[in-house]
Parts: structure tokens; C-alpha cells; sequence
């Protein structure tokens, strides 16, 4: 499914020659300890995809746009469609893939909307996106400017999602491996910007992972992290599940949000948005079949998450590095 000789030129593209070098090892070995039994499935997929002719690619708009449907002719459409949803579940989007709109289960543009604009030029920056899911925020990265990006995401079908996105998209300068923040090399150059998602939350140790985003960002560089947060306490310990996710370990206020990051190295700290997570921007679709967040909620009351916590709410904060 992974071609190493692609991935090393891209990697090169990115501004990362030693990481680029170690590559093969390092995939070699996540591959040996991350063995997904549906990975041949995925690269079977992968090799169905033929070589479409894409003119038209805006990476520009809320519904990435790989291709025009006009340019594939109508039964051909079903069978790219069949092939796509062969990558069931599609959570971060939406794409319009040469005519196929790829409904996901997250409105990934309404986040992307939430920060843009407090992002700045981004040409000549190379930018890190920690846990990029499908890789739908790397290409809107690119879109927004930026010299080049790289994604990291350990889930191997998410990134066989990309690999299906660059097939249309063919960016040189936009990467996403399977790793995790913490199987990042000492060989791997610090970014200008290094966003991290929707992350801090799966972590047990919440200030390790800002540490290691801090050893990631160069010394004038910025970090944007977002993450769950709540309003009237300082910290969320979930005792078990948390709108049904097993893996949510803390949730703390912005402020204490804050704190931790001028802890790990970052100042400056600005609070660029903090917005509820509503049913209509994470749900169910043909594209993503299982529950979403309204099966997770208290159905008498949406405030509440299903085991009676805080709704989801989320904050974004762009910090400099110290
Ligand atoms: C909630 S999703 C967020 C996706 C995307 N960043 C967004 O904001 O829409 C979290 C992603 O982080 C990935 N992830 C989990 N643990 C990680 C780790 N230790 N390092 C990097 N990514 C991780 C998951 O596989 C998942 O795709």
C-alpha cells in the first residue's frame, strides 16, 4: 500500500531529507507492530483506482474538489463511487471527486473556517498536522498556501483514504504518514506551524504530547491546537466513557488549557475560537453508516452527553513557541 521510494521524494519535498533517509526503516517497523489485517484489502482497492485524467483540482473549497464529473463518463462514476466506499468510514471531509460528493461524517470545513483566518501567510512555511485523519485539513493547508505539509495519523485506513485523495490530487508537497506523535524521530526538522486536532484528548499524558509538539516547532514557530474543553471546572476526568469514546482521558478549561501550554514552552497564547459541537456537524451519512454524535447525546437534553457530562465543546488556540 505504501510506496517508500514515493514517500522518501516527498519527504524531500517537504524540507526533510534525514527524516526521508530513515523512512523505510521506520515504516518497516510501525508496519510490523500496526498490522492491520484489512491492509491488503486496502491496497487491492487502492491499485483499482485507474489513472484518471484530473484537470480540475481547488483545494480551496469546503467540498475539496479532486476532478470535474465531466470528465468521467457516467458508468465509470458508479464504479469510482464503489470503489470509494470501500474506505467506509469516511469521518473527515467532505471532497467532490470527479463528480462523487463524498459526504463524511464530519463537516471538517466548519473547523477549518474557525481558523483560517487567524492563520497569517503560510507561503514558505512548513507546517506539521498531528493526527490529520484523511488528510482533508493537510490539503486545505496547501490550499491556504503553504509551502508544504506533512500529516501524521496512525489509523492505516485514514491513510489509505489519502492515498485514494492523491490519486486525483497529486500534490508532491502534501505527505501523510502512519505514525504517531511519539514515534516521530529526533531526526525529524521542527516545523513553522504545527497544528495538532482533536488529539490532546486521547492522550493519558496530555503534557508529554505538548512537550513533544513543542520539540517539533521551531524556535519563532506557532502552534494550533485544538482540543475539548470545559466551561464551569477545571478538569474533566471522564470515569469511563465520554460520549461514548473509551479514549478521552482529560478535558480541562481554556485556562487550564493555557497554563499547560506556557508549562511545555509556548506563549502568547490566543483563544481564536471556542464552539459547541452540534448534530449537524458531526453526524451520520451514506459515507460514514455508523452512530455519530446525536446517538451520543442525552436525547431530553443535548447539553449532555450520553453518560451525563458537558456536551462536546472545543477551543482553538494558536500560541508562540517561547
Ligand atoms: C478526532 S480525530 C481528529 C482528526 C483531525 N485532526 C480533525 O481535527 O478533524 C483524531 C485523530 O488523531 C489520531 N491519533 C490518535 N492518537 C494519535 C497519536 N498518538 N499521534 C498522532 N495521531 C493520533 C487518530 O487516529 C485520529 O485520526
Amino acid at each position: 500500500m505504501l510506496d517508500y521510494q514515493r514517500l522518501q521524494q516527498q519527504l524531500i519535498a517537504c524540507d526533510q531529507p534525514d527524516w526521508a533517509a530513515e523512512l523505510p526503516a521506520e515504516l518497516d517497523e510501525i508496519l510490523s507492530t500496526n498490522k492491520n489485517s484489512r491492509m491488503p484489502e486496502w491496497a487491492a482497492t487502492l491499485a483499482s483506482l485507474e489513472d484518471f485524467n484530473t484537470t480540475s483540482i481547488d483545494l480551496k473549497l469546503d467540498s475539496i474538489r479532486l476532478g470535474y464529473s465531466e470528465e468521467l463518463p457516467a458508468d465509470q462514476q458508479q464504479q469510482l463511487a464503489q470503489i470509494l466506499h470501500a474506505l467506509h468510514p469516511w469521518r473527515k471531509g467532505p471532497f467532490n471527486i470527479m463528480g462523487i460528493e463524498v459526504d463524511t461524517e464530519w463537516r471538517s470545513d466548519w473547523k477549518w473556517q474557525r481558523l483560517e483566518h487567524s492563520l497569517g501567510d503560510l507561503s514558505d512555511l512548513n507546517l506539521l498536522d498531528v493526527g490529520c485523519g484523511s488528510g482533508y485539513h493537510v490539503l486545505r493547508m496547501l490550499g491556504a498556501g503553504a509551502k508544504s505539509v506533512i500529516g501524521i495519523e496512525p489509523t492505516l485506513l485514514y491513510v489509505a483514504q489519502f492515498l485514494a485523495l492523491q490519486h486525483f490530487a497529486r500534490q508532491a508537497q502534501a505527505v501523510v504518514l502512519p505514525y504517531t506523535l511519539e514515534a516521530l524521530g529526533e531526526r525529524v526538522a521542527p516545523f513553522d506551524l504545527v497544528f495538532s486536532m482533536g488529539v490532546l484528548y486521547h492522550r493519558r499524558s496530555p503534557l508529554d504530547h505538548l512537550l513533544k509538539l513543542r520539540e517539533l516547532t521551531e524556535s519563532d514557530g506557532r502552534l494550533l491546537l485544538e482540543t475539548l474543553v470545559v466551561e464551569d471546572q477545571e478538569l474533566l476526568v471522564p470515569k469511563g466513557r465520554y460520549a461514548q469514546m473509551r479514549n478521552v482521558w482529560f478535558i480541562p478549561s481554556t485556562d487550564q488549557l493555557i497554563q499547560w501550554l506556557e508549562r511545555c514552552g509556548f506563549k502568547d497564547c490566543e483563544v481564536i475560537d471556542v464552539s459547541t459541537t452540534s448534530i449537524e456537524e458531526q453526524r451520520s451519512t451514506d459515507w460514514m453508516t455508523f452512530d455519530s454524535l446525536e446517538q451520543f447525546l442525552d436525547p431530553s437534553d443535548h447539553n449532555k452527553t450520553i453518560e451525563g457530562y458537558p456536551a462536546p465543546s472545543r477551543a482553538i488556540i494558536l500560541a508562540n513557541a517561547t
